[in-house]
């Protein structure tokens, strides 16, 4: 395709009759127009607050195809600039993780410092090779600085940004899919906060398209046949045991914000405790003191517990089982960068994040039996698509079309059942939207500089 027309996007996603066409897989036109139109208007996943815990540390992440730098200022200010010289380019900063009090650029040596005791902008220019000499002193070192992301947003450890000046706060653009995001972030007490991330992030390369991973954790039961091997298999959480040991689970769509889980509507009685490492004493213990805690602290408030979800674009989660995130990163039509992270109570015996952490790397990564079976799908159902004849067809999203039903307390949510593809429906819609150049232009009219919004709203 050479460009993207409203007609064409009528074409391309038709929610009504549940169809969407695979060209929006493998088109490097569309996808040059999502990392616009999509990627930077929305809220992304750049990172958790334990990969700087200090002053001056910071952590390589990326924004749709930008990279950019997540670090926090001497003075504590977690903040994000596009990873990119001003001068001429280069990648500013090439290792994944560190401290730094200035980031200086191999190619030429400018440098940049984000410490408000030196600059009064984080990310001003304050040294240049040949600065008198050369310039004679006339380099505008402020409109040289490092293009800062003007919304970061730190949410119970996790740190998400956008680029668009005219975005929604943070809270708005998650909405009430903020329950089940809740239980992959809060302690397993049911206290607010207190997950960690363990070690650092795995990544890896796949070839296929960010989207059929994003829809493939926003609700879809219909996939579980892929996993019959591990289902047969003892790879649950203690070692023994089905790892699909669980109560049944609905897809649950947001209509409105394009979210989606496969989880439980919300309810009130938790229910009774399930032992599960029988061959770990002490981790039981803990699971079991912590089960105990969470149903007295959380009394009868209504809650929801193990979830896998997509938090639009391209964040997905599971809450529980095991409970990790995976950012996908859209590289190219046809190949993504995958981060995972994996979660654990902060103040957990080390015995019981030893236990996760084999549970988890067992299940979920480039290792993970689980996702072994999903990498494949997404690659094959991608490269399969690529030739002339195959990506003029649709692909089918017809599971449960019209069998909608609003959830009571949850805002803006559908469910339908527990085998639907609604949430895929949303999904693409919200896409489209994006992507519906009228839209584009009432929602982000010129592409002026936003003043800087501090983190935290
Ligand atoms: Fe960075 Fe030249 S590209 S100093
Ligand atoms: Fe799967």
């Amino acid at each position: 395709m050479e460009e993207v027309s409203e007609k064409d996007l009528q074409r391309l996603i038709d929610s009504e009759k549940g169809t969407v066409s695979r060209e929006i897989f493998v088109d490097q036109t569309i996808f040059d127009l999502e990392m616009e139109r999509v990627f930077a208007r929305s809220w992304l996943f750049v990172g958790h607050e334990g990969f700087i815990p200090n002053p001056e540390d910071f952590f390589a992440s990326r924004m749709g195809k930008d990279p950019v730098i997540l670090t926090r200022n001497k003075q504590g200010e977690i903040l994000v600039f596009l990873n990119s010289c001003t001068h001429r380019g280069m990648k500013l900063c090439r290792y994944d993780q560190g401290n730094a009090r200035a980031f200086t650029c191999p190619y030429h040596g400018w440098s940049f410092s984000t410490n408000r005791d030196i600059v009064e902008e984080p990310g001003e220019l304050v040294g240049v090779p040949h600065f008198k000499d050369g310039y004679g002193e006339h380099l505008d070192r402020k409109r040289w600085g490092l293009v800062r992301c003007p919304n970061v947003v730190v949410y119970k450890g996790t740190i998400w940004a956008n680029w668009d000046p005219e975005a929604p706060p943070f809270l708005e653009w998650l909405g009430d899919m903020h329950h089940y995001l809740d239980v992959a972030l809060d302690h397993r007490d049911g206290s607010p906060g207190g997950s960690e991330v363990i070690g650092g992030v795995q990544k890896w390369r796949v070839k296929t398209n960010w989207k059929i991973v994003a829809e493939n954790f926003i609700g879809d039961m219909y996939h579980d046949i892929s996993h019959r091997s591990v289902d047969t298999v003892g790879i649950g959480p203690g070692g023994k045991g089905r790892r699909d040991a669980q109560r049944p689970r609905l897809a649950i769509g947001f209509s409105e914000l394009g979210h989606g889980v496969l989880g439980e509507l919300p309810y009130t009685a938790e229910p009774d405790y399930a032992p599960t490492f029988a061959s770990h004493p002490d981790v039981e213990a803990y699971y079991r003191k912590v089960y105990d805690d969470r149903v007295r602290n959380l009394g009868d408030r209504p809650r929801v517990t193990n979830s896998v979800g997509t938090i639009f674009p391209n964040m997905s989660f599971h809450s529980k089982q095991p409970r990790t995130i995976l950012i996908t990163h859209p590289i190219s039509p046809t190949e993504v960068e995958l981060w995972r992270l994996y979660l654990v109570d902060a103040d957990a015996p080390q015995a019981v994040k030893d236990a996760a952490r084999h549970y988890y790397l067992r299940y979920s990564g480039p290792g993970g039996m689980t996702e072994a079976d999903d990498m494949e799908n997404w690659t094959y159902a991608i490269g399969s698509s690529e030739g002339a004849i195959a990506r003029r067809q649709d692909f089918n999203y017809q599971l449960a079309l019209g069998k909608a039903e609003p959830v009571p307390g949850l805002q803006g949510a559908v469910q339908s059942g527990s085998y639907s593809e609604e949430n895929q429906r949303i999904f693409y819609r919200r896409w489209a939207q994006f992507m519906s150049r009228a839209e584009w232009d009432s929602l982000m009219p010129q592409a002026t500089p936003a003043k800087a919004r501090s983190h935290g709203d």
